[in-house]
């Protein structure tokens, strides 16, 4: 991103998005997210029929998809990583669920200003300006009131080819740190090409988003993506093979059944121990893990990265 500038890409999106059918619903405000995505395409020139429109039109129908079927099924929070200008907390407000939008403060404080003058109030939102390349999100989450036992969806849409692998992952080590067995995290990534004419839409894609200060940093073959869910302890739910193709990815935390009672081994007390509650105590499941952090202190030290807040257990596939 240009230093001082929100995002363009994020605001070629919601340009893009003036033109999409959108999923209705029977709750929120879809107006409000109309305006405001009308107020940051008064600028932008894009063509819906191009491929990019295509492919914006099918990853926010997948978006939409995910968000809306969580909230019926009751999730309580709805996170949004690297939200741009994407009005979802508008247009799928629903009593009772809170929304923490994420993004580069530049990008964000833009959004919060139009948002302002365009006189749409957000007092289901909570706003957290974070660069995905410090560490401590998930602290600054915990900070600004998310509900690490409560089921959330967390969104990262357009988000992860736009930063290094090391910071994609640490990104997903971050909120896997901070979800419960009912979160879900829907990702677009962006799948290495197969085919020549894939390789030249994707070098038409990184000239134009390097034009503008946002370069393309990572590419993901099938199995880089299974390497980097597994190492942050997600997995992929088996979904549709055209959403597979495109880089839709719905994920569920890695969850296996291990507890303090049943004994522990070291490399399990370990993890454990490196966890810090909201409290800043060790906590195993639901539960103090004050035990094992008294065996293993010197663990705790290394507790501010930790993928495993919990212990996992094989969980359905959603
Ligand atoms: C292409 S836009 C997508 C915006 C939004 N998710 C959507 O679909 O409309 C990419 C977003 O990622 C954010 N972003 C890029 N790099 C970031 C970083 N290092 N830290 C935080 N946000 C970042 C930008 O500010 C921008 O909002």
């Amino acid at each position: 991103m240009n230093p001082g500038s929100p995002s363009v890409t994020a605001q070629r999106v919601a340009a893009y998005r003036v033109g999409f059918d959108r999923l209705p619903a029977s709750f929120g405000d879809a107006g409000a997210d109309d305006a405001l995505a009308r107020d940051v395409a008064g600028g932008v020139t894009v063509e819906p029929a191009e491929e990019m429109g295509r492919y914006l039109k099918v990853r926010t129908s997948f978006f939409d998809r995910v968000v809306v079927n969580a909230l019926k099924r009751d999730v309580a929070q709805v996170v949004a990583l690297g939200a741009g200008y994407d009005g979802r907390c508008l247009r799928y407000a629903l009593p009772g669920v809170r929304w923490f939008e994420v993004d580069h403060p530049d990008t964000q404080s833009d959004k919060r200003v139009r948002l302002e003058r365009l006189g749409i109030g957000t007092p289901q939102v909570t706003f957290v300006a974070a660069d995905f390349g410090d560490d401590g999100l998930a602290s600054s989450l915990l900070e600004a009131g998310y509900d690490p036992d409560s089921s959330s969806v967390i969104c990262c849409e357009g988000v992860a080819v736009y930063l290094d692998r090391s910071v994609l992952q640490s990104l997903l080590c971050e909120m896997r740190a901070i979800s419960t067995i009912g979160t879900r995290l829907a990702i677009s990534l962006s799948v290495s090409p197969t085919s020549a004419d894939q390789s030249a839409r994707r070098e038409r894609f990184r000239a134009a988003v390097s034009a503008v200060g946002e370069p393309a940093r990572s590419d993901l073959t099938p199995e880089q993506a299974g390497e980097l869910f597994a190492s942050t302890r997600w997995q992929a739910v088996e979904l549709s093979e055209r959403a597979r193709n495109a880089g839709l990815v719905v994920a569920a935390p890695v969850w296996e059944e291990r507890s303090i009672e049943i004994g522990l081994t070291e490399d399990v007390a370990a993890r454990a121990c490196a966890t810090l509650s909201q409290e800043g105590e060790p906590r195993l499941g639901d539960k103090p893990a004050v035990a094992s952090s008294s065996l293993y202190p010197a663990v705790r030290e290394k507790s501010s990265r930790s993928c495993t807040r919990r212990p996992v257990r094989r969980m359905a596939l959603w």
